[in-house]
């Protein structure tokens, strides 16, 4: 999606609310969902815009805020304004006026309105045309609380928050989301003239309607009906349940491409996530970061995969927990993994790679047909195509202080309960005995074993219990 418009555009982000009722220590727009803080959301959002800039407006946790709204990976250019005190939604927006140029059309956010559409606000935008205050409307059935749209025949005469209203006014359904698009040279004009003369002595944003009215700019009610666009978050109930109401929209979108969701109201994903065709997953899945599953993958229940590649037809059983960080995991075509598996960062597994339950994979590389089935840890380690590593093995990766690396060339079969104190290369073909402890690499072909000889003394008698005296 992008804009074209004959005006750039800019977006002010009010965020210097408290969110008391959050009742946290992490600032309200800080807080997450699916995964991204609110106010990341909005701007996310503002970017599909292709806004020139971005003004967002902190105060409350400002120190917190700031560091995530500058950090680099921003795709639009942000610049901070801070609100001391908060003095209401106006005095919020006159805060940026320093900040914004005359000649482009302001789009006013909120930092706690996270799911916003971009073609919504495209639309707002396109209400706006440059010369017009366009207000994004929406009906409740219980308005409570919100400024109301009042009208006069079809046009648009005032907002009249709910403190202020009459009876009258209170009856009336279509409310103001708390998002406009209003040209900056007017928006400023306004501003100036705010007062603070209402029921609650704040500077009413929502005042700029009466100032347009009386100077005969046109007001345009942008209205829409879908309340998620425009919900904002105050507690931790709002959160859950606006995740949940997101959660199953995404869930929605994945079936209408053909994934195969045992239940869309047990389904996470915080990320990104491709889907190729016939894709199955199972109830209670969290997806994080960048996870790509293949033709035909199939996750079981209960699996937490992050930043993975899951290549066609492989089986990721329950319980599996796969955490690619930084380096990714990449999982190969027909591999079977779990249940009760963990893969970590630099886990590349090849095609028909078995890993089987409470076996741990990290910064290792399986090739074709290599097969960890139990109990074993693979760290630092290079491993052949149809190598067999035995239940209970691991390699001994770190003296305490450096990482070493384990070669397990092709064919090796490793024992049950063996432990390869790297750096150390078992040759291809080699055997190691159960329970050895290998220190030294081993020739192609060997058996090597490494653990106290077995003795058994014939005949042995137990010793037996000394009778009570
Ligand atoms: C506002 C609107 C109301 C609308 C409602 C939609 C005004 C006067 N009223 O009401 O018409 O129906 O949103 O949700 O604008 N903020 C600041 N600084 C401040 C005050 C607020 O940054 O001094 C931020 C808040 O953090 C929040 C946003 O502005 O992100 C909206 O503030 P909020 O107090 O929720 O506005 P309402 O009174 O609910
Ligand atoms: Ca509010």
């Amino acid at each position: 999606m992008s804009l074209n418009t004959p005006f750039p555009v800019d977006v002010v982000v009010m965020a210097a609310g408290k969110g008391t009722r959050m009742k946290s220590r992490l600032p309200k727009v800080l807080q997450r969902l699916a995964g991204v803080p609110l106010v990341q959301h909005v701007l996310n959002t503002a970017a599909q815009l292709n806004a020139r800039s971005a003004v967002v407006i902190t105060g409350h946790g400002a120190d917190q805020v700031e560091p995530l709204l500058l950090a680099s990976g921003q795709a639009l250019a942000v610049q901070c304004v801070r609100q001391e005190p908060q003095l209401g939604t106006g005095h919020a927006v006159q805060q940026a006026v320093p900040a914004l140029a005359d000649d482009g059309v302001v789009v006013i956010l909120s930092g706690d309105v996270p799911l916003t559409q971009a073609d919504t606000l495209l639309a707002l935008i396109a209400q706006c045309g440059g010369d017009k205050l366009a207000l994004l409307t929406i009906d409740f059935a219980d308005p409570t609380g919100y400024g109301r749209i009042v009208r006069d025949g079809d046009a648009v005469k005032a907002i009249v928050e709910h403190k202020d209203a009459t009876e009258a006014q209170r009856q009336i359904k279509e409310v103001y989301s708390g998002i406009m698009a209003v040209p900056a040279r007017l928006l400023k004009a306004w501003l100036a003239r705010l007062d603070n003369q209402n029921a609650q002595g704040e500077y009413y944003l929502t005042d700029v309607v009466k100032f347009a009215v009386a100077d005969g700019v046109p007001v345009v009610a942008h209205k829409i009906a879908d309340a998620l666009q425009v919900a904002g978050i105050n507690s931790p109930v709002q959160l859950a349940e606006l995740e949940r109401a997101h959660q199953l929209r995404q869930a929605h979108r994945f079936m209408e491409q053909g994934v195969r969701l045992k239940d869309p109201a047990r389904f996470d994903l915080r990320g990104q996530l491709d889907c190729a065709q016939d894709v199955e997953i199972d109830v209670n899945c969290i997806f994080e970061g960048q996870v790509s599953l293949g033709e035909g993958v199939k996750v079981g229940a209960n699996c937490v995969l992050a930043n993975c590649i899951i290549a066609t037809g492989a089986v990721i059983h329950p319980f599996t927990h796969i955490d690619g960080e930084k380096l990714g995991v990449s999982v190969g075509e027909g591999a079977l993994i779990g249940p009760f598996a963990r893969l970590r960062p630099g886990a590349q597994l090849g095609a028909e790679v078995h890993i089987g339950n409470f076996v741990e994979v990290k910064n290792s590389t399986l090739a074709k047909g290599a097969k960890a089935n139990h109990l074993a840890y693979l760290g630092d380690a290079t491993v052949g195509e149809r190598v067999n590593y035995g239940a209970g093995s691991i390699t001994a990766n770190y003296d305490g202080a450096n990482k070493h690396r384990t070669v397990i060339e092709a064919d090796v079969h490793i024992g049950s309960n063996c432990v390869l104190v790297a750096p150390v290369t078992i040759g291809a073909g080699g055997t190691v005995g159960g329970g050895s402890t290998i220190t030294k690499s081993t020739e192609p072909g060997a058996l090597s074993v490494a653990r106290g000889k077995q003795i058994s003394i014939a005949n042995w008698v137990r010793p037996a219990k000394k009778p009570k005296a």
